[in-house]
């Protein structure tokens, strides 16, 4: 009795912890703290856990305990930043397994809490399916029209309806063989519904699959009568949910088009006249850039590739306390690869955070702004989203970097970002394009502006 309540007592404050962690979160000043919390809550939690246990079983827990920290550790030094989706959708879908397996021991101990021992197994089977197939459409080693088919909406209709079926089954006789079946036809429903989802569903898919990993958890949580696992679950569920629904806002699509409406990832729909392309040199956009009186940079997925944060920084200093130039940040809420990609490479290169500004509250500045620095970022910015309803970003809504008096698009080429869409306003009278590799074109700017 005493035992059960000094655990009580330690998931009662780990769970506090993950609470405060979880708003820690949710501003870039105090993210790093909550990022503590949320760490600090997790050792209390196990510790509790592992103090509560049998101590033959010690052994076993420690050796699997070291072997998953070697892995995470490494994994999470050696991840680029731009690999991180993956990552995520990777560990997660590892949480998702876990639920299953707790479920199956479940199984195999005899009479279970067959309710939610069936979620468990049915939710985490769903989580680790799906991840594995978003990891390899991130990872790049699917296309992301890659199982496709027509009426495909149609068969996965018809495999939801096995799949009650098989459940049904389970919840009539739970033996090993039916929770067998039932982890089967989950892992191939899973697999055929994320299959289809590619380009910028991908992340709300992934967000989706992670709410189901928590609510997983938390069913198993039930089952074995763990209040660290259900609150825990619970929050990872919930926190999944919202971040799906606010990132469906941010692209304007519903998590039902989501699900059952393919984008055209490959598409390439415009209608821009390709004939004439301004390009510049670093030393011409110094010298507009230098001159300006108000200048907007606008991040993306590139700026992540090439590493350009911290010089990017540096150009907006020299900008603003040499030349006096206004100078702000414009982040869209899917710039980059991940939520927040661009709020934490800004933040890692400490940009004030009062100089970063959501899509909404900076929208309307473009047109008085002289110039928009757009840097490694397109589909972001690409007007289309707005006109062209036959588009796969039709309805995202979009930095009007158009309306700037000047636009340098920093990049490579004039080639597609994520969505394969091509941009019209790289052929736009008032672009100019500056060829080359973020940083180092970054860099040949900051020379100049510092030599003038
Ligand atoms: P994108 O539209 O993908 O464009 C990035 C551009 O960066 C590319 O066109 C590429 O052009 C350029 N680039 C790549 N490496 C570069 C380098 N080293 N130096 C300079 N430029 C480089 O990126 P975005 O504007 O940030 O938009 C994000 C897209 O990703 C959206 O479609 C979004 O829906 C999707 N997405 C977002 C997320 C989240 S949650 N943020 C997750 C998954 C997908 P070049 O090849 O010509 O250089």
């Amino acid at each position: 009795m005493t035992e059960n309540y000094w655990l009580f007592l330690i998931y009662l404050v780990s769970v506090c912890l993950f609470i405060l962690s979880i708003q820690g979160l949710s501003s870039p000043k105090t993210a790093q703290r909550g990022n503590w919390l949320g760490m600090a809550g997790m050792l209390l939690a196990v510790d509790g856990t592992l103090l509560a246990l049998p101590g033959e079983n010690h052994l076993w827990i420690f050796i699997t305990l070291l072997l998953g920290g070697i892995v995470g550790i490494f994994t999470g030094l050696k991840v680029k930043m731009t690999a991180l989706p993956q990552m995520v959708a990777a560990f997660n879908g590892v949480g998702g397994l876990a639920s299953v397996f707790i479920g199956l021991a479940e199984v195999w101990r005899g009479p279970a809490q067959t309710i939610e021992v069936s979620i468990g197994i049915v939710i985490g089977g769903v989580a680790f399916a799906g991840s594995m197939v978003a990891y390899a459409k991130l990872q790049g080693l699917l296309k992301p029209n890659f199982g496709r088919f027509t009426y495909q909406n149609w068969f996965n209709g018809a495999l939801s309806l096995v799949l009650l079926y098989f459940w049904y089954l389970f919840l009539l006789k739970p033996d090993n063989l039916s929770a067998y079946f039932l982890l089967g036809i989950t892992f191939i429903w899973s697999v055929a519904l994320t299959l289809p989802i590619g380009g910028a569903d991908m992340p709300v898919i992934v967000s989706v699959l992670n709410a189901c990993s928590g609510w997983a958890a938390s069913g198993i949580g039930f089952s074995l009568g763990n209040m660290a696992l259900i609150v825990t679950g619970a929050i990872v569920g919930a926190s999944g949910t919202i971040l799906a629904f606010v990132m469906t806002k941010a692209i304007n699509r519903t998590l039902f088009e989501v699900l059952f409406k393919r984008l055209n990832d490959q598409s390439g729909t415009s209608t821009a006249d390709k004939h004439f392309v301004r390009s510049g040199s670093p030393a011409d956009a110094a010298f507009i850039l230098e001159n300006a009186a108000k200048v907007i940079i606008v991040p993306g997925y590139g700026m992540a590739v090439a590493q350009a944060q911290h010089i990017l920084h540096t150009m907006a200093s020299v900008l603003s306390q040499k030349y006096n130039v206004d100078v702000k940040f414009a982040i869209h809420p899917v710039a980059g690869r991940m939520p927040g990609h661009m709020n934490v490479l800004l933040a890692e290169a400490n940009v004030s955070y009062d100089d970063v500004y959501e899509l909404e509250s900076i929208n309307r500045e473009f047109s008085t702004a002289d110039c928009a620095y757009v840097i490694g970022a397109n589909d972001i910015t690409n007007p289309l989203a707005r006109t062209d309803s036959q588009s796969p970003l039709y309805g995202m809504p979009v930095l009007d970097v158009g309306k700037a008096k000047t636009v340098f698009f920093v990049k490579r080429s004039l080639n597609a970002g994520y969505s394969g869409v091509d941009n019209p306003l790289f052929y736009a009278d008032n672009t100019v394009m500056l060829y080359g590799d973020a940083k180092k074109v970054t860099e040949e700017i900051v020379q100049v502006l510092e030599q003038n």
